[in-house]
């Protein structure tokens, strides 16, 4: 926001430690925090500050990419509403969406997919470098230091106020992330590479790359085809999430976009973020069968523990993603047939959303509830899952760290503290 933005109110503010008033103004519903720095007790003083752990209240930018509103579940992406774009558009459409504000006409969507097939490929040595992994290694540790390592083959990556080399750096991130995924897979099975399919589509040719196994060419079942391309659009952007944020924080340093990005994977790796779908399978595993259900809500609602894929901290009535994802299921178990797992999960989702706790504490099912058993029938082991989260979540994080570079306004990303600990104090002599 310019400086000659007009405010649209102000707020007084009076400090009973001083009895001094202050007018703040309010633009597009918010102060600005930098504004209570004036309100002092003396001179020597620092000035008030915000005091916002886990940014609950704070707004960190000013974005034009995604528009939450958590109480009616709405998700747009720049202004297109998420049951339009999934029901209609592909991922790499959405992705070119989210990057550059606009859909791609069907030449720069020729174009934009010509570009992205051109670069699935990883240097051989990169493949070296994911062969050195421990057979069990998390693929997620290895998505991790793979994106990181990119940084090194790239190394023009570092001037991020280029628009060109930026450019390529996102296409190349884009293009690479099945390919990673797929192979990171591939080591783990102890199966070979399956190289990359420049004829199958961005969906059609990850399946390739996991499944392909002695025919010439892999040919993916369109629907699952179809129903990965949604399930990476329903996860493609979600505003200033705990992955998307560090994107930006890291960006902020001016770091390259693979160490960028290679942070953002493993912010997404924690089970409170993209590692919850793997924890929902590993709970459905856990209760096991229907009738150990009531029991284990019980434990839920004695604090034991939490109902994984439950809840969010934005969307506190329904997230439209989970809504969305349900009818994908529906449509993958009709190729797939119907996992046992499903009905744990329909019944916990019932009686959960009668439940005065869930209900009190507005916990519903949120995008992960779904997208793991949906996973699992694919036949896309449960370790996998937030690493096919990063690669829908990827051009997400480029958006937004571009965004941020190109923000006049945004500086080195550096939050204050309030320090609580000793006061000085010295060493014994
Ligand atoms: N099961 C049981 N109780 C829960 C759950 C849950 N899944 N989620 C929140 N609560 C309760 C908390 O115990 C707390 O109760 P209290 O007020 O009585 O102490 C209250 O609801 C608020 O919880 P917070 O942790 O403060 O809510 P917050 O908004 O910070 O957390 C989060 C959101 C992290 C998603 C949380 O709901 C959770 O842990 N869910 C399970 C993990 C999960 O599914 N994560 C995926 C998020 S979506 C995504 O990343 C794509």
């Amino acid at each position: 926001m310019t400086e000659e933005a007009a405010a649209e109110g102000t707020l007084s503010v009076t400090d009973s430690r001083t009895g001094r008033s202050y007018q703040l103004p309010i633009i597009d519903g918010a102060i600005r925090t930098l504004d209570l720095r004036q309100i002092k007790v003396d001179a020597d003083d620092f000035g008030l500050m915000g005091y916002d752990p886990a940014f609950q209240n704070t707004a960190s930018c000013r974005s034009d990419i995604t528009y939450i509103d958590g109480d009616k579940g709405i998700l747009r992406y720049r202004g297109y509403p998420i049951e339009e774009l999934a029901g209609r558009r592909n991922f790499l459409e959405v992705s070119h969406l989210l990057l550059t504000g606009e859909l791609p006409s069907p030449e720069e969507q020729r174009d934009w997919v010509a570009e992205i097939t051109n670069h699935t490929f990883i240097h051989e040595s990169i493949k070296k470098f994911i062969d050195g992994f421990h057979h069990d290694a998390h693929p997620m540790g290895m998505l991790v230091s793979a994106v990181g390592a990119l940084s090194t083959f790239y190394p023009e990556a570092k001037q991020v106020q280029d628009p060109e080399v930026r450019h390529r750096q996102i296409v190349r991130l884009i293009a690479k992330m099945p390919t990673i995924a797929a192979f990171a897979y591939r080591h783990a099975m102890g199966l070979y590479y399956a190289y990359p399919d420049d004829e199958l589509s961005y969906t059609g040719n990850f399946l390739n790359m996991m499944w392909r196994a002695t025919e010439l060419k892999y040919r993916p079942d369109p629907i699952l085809e179809r129903a990965l391309d949604v399930l990476l659009i329903l996860h493609a952007d979600h505003e200033q999430n705990c992955s998307t944020s560090t994107m930006r924080l890291v960006g902020s340093s001016q770091a390259d976009p693979y160490s960028s990005m290679s942070a953002a994977c493993a912010a997404l790796y924690g089970p409170l973020h993209g590692g919850a779908n793997e924890q929902v399978l590993r709970m459905l595993r856990t209760v096991g069968t229907v009738g150990n259900i009531p029991d284990y809500i019980q434990r839920v609602k004695q604090g034991e523990f939490r109902l994984m894929g439950f809840g969010h901290r934005v969307y506190k009535n329904f997230d439209p993603r989970a809504q969305l994802i349900k009818k994908v299921a529906e449509q993958v178990f009709e190729v797939t047939g119907r996992s046992p797992l499903l009905d744990i999960a329909l019944e916990i989702e019932r009686i959960a959303l009668e439940d005065d706790y869930f209900v009190s504490h507005k916990l519903y099912p949120n995008v992960d509830f779904y997208s793991g058993i949906i996973y699992l029938a694919m036949g896309i082991p449960v370790e996998m899952f937030p690493v096919l989260f990063a690669i829908g979540r990827t051009p997400g994080w480029l958006a937004h760290w571009e965004e941020g570079l190109l923000d006049p306004e945004q500086k080195i990303g550096r939050p204050r503290q309030l320090y609580v600990g000793p006061a000085q104090r010295h060493l014994e002599s």
